[in-house]
């Protein structure tokens, strides 16, 4: 309580409310405070294996808030069950020029165009070098560099993939981001097959004798139900072990009337009002994959009934973003007791 009453305004004014400005200043005190933060707690009754990966707990944080590892130990000593760093890309990148990061209040939601701003995958992999063991298992988004032609994106995610491979417990496969031109082509089923071939080779090489790691792909919720189905055949045809359902929409449905104008701005929107939409993608994953494949269930989550609600739908694993952003870290905590009982 303390967090929505005290915390999130002085956060949401400061820098005079530029919300990436906020983000980077917030990143960069829990980078600092993390190391004296202590032990990841243990919760023996949520503790779950998952695509071969043990988990502590099956709440994670999502892809894009922790994009360069900046932080990384701070998410277990948070109550984090896993992260997953990224998006990274091969080539470092700025991203879109500012502003590109919006808070929609009223919606407790986001819009977001970030583009993939990222150190580049070799920094990622320096700074893990040199980071220690994190405590909880550790997921590494790679996404398309801008620079490189959508007909040369397999050598691009391969490079990232090399640069990483020993670092990550599982890798994810973001095809989805609305903020690469072309990125969510990736999505359809040539691509995608020609994708995770490469992918699957150049992980096989890099495991030798050891059983290669988990790679999951992340979709959009805004792909229509053959489209899911689609990509569902090419990810049993190249043995991905999972999927990451979802990640921000196009659409501006649902929202307040108050952020009418600022769901104007492009890019993609998370938070509460995506919570309905990436719960039924999930739901028909599950039903069409007959609750074999493992999904991670991320978008809207805000409480422990959307968290449940979702484990529901069939998800193994969950992830947060915007409801951390406007619940705060107290969230993760109120979710993994709710769900111990
Ligand atoms: C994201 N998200 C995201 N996803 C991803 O796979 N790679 C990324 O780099 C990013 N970057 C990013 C930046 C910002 C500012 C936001 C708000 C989101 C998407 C995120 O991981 C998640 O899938 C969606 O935000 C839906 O979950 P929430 O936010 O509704 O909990």
């Amino acid at each position: 309580m303390v967090y929505k009453s005290l915390v999130r305004p002085t956060l949401f004014r400061m820098h005079g409310g530029d919300a990436e400005r906020v983000h980077e200043t917030t990143l960069g005190i829990l980078s600092k405070v993390a190391p004296l933060a202590g032990v990841v707690k243990r919760r023996p009754r949520l503790e779950r294996t998952v695509f071969g990966v043990r988990f502590p707990n099956p709440v994670g944080l999502a892809a894009g808030l922790d994009k360069n590892g900046r932080a990384l130990p701070a998410w277990g000593a948070l109550g984090f069950g896993f992260v997953e760093v990224g998006t990274v890309t091969r080539h470092a990148q700025p991203g879109n020029p500012r502003p590109r990061l919006f808070r929609l209040r009223d919606s407790e939601a986001i819009v977001n165009r970030m583009g993939f701003n990222n150190d580049g995958a070799l920094e990622l992999a320096n700074r893990l070098d040199r980071l220690g063991p994190l405590g909880v298992p550790l997921g590494i988004s790679i996404g398309k560099s801008k620079v490189t032609p959508v007909e040369e994106a397999v050598e691009d995610y391969q490079a990232s993939l090399r640069a990483l491979y020993r670092h990550g417990d599982y890798f994810a496969v973001n095809i989805s981001s609305p903020n690469t031109p072309g990125l969510r082509s990736l999505q359809d089923r040539g691509a995608l097959t020609e994708l995770l071939a490469g992918l699957n080779g150049t992980a096989r090489d890099l495991a030798g004798s050891r059983p290669r790691k988990p790679i999951l792909v992340k979709i959009a919720p805004d792909l229509t139900d053959e489209a899911i189905a689609e990509v569902l055949e090419v990810c049993a045809a190249h043995e991905v072990s999972g999927l990451i359902a979802t990640n921000t929409t196009l659409s501006r449905d649902g929202l307040a009337p108050a952020d009418q104008a600022l769901a104007a701005e492009a890019g993609g929107l998370s938070g509460r009002p995506l919570a309905v939409r990436a719960r039924e993608v999930v739901r028909f994953v599950s039903r069409e994959t007959d609750g074999k494949l493992p999904i991670v269930g991320v978008g809207g989550i805000a409480s422990a009934d959307d968290a449940k609600a979702m484990l529901d739908a069939g998800a193994s694993l969950l992830q947060l973003y915007t409801g951390f952003i406007y619940e705060g870290p107290g969230l993760v905590g109120r979710i993994n007791r709710s769900l111990q009982r």
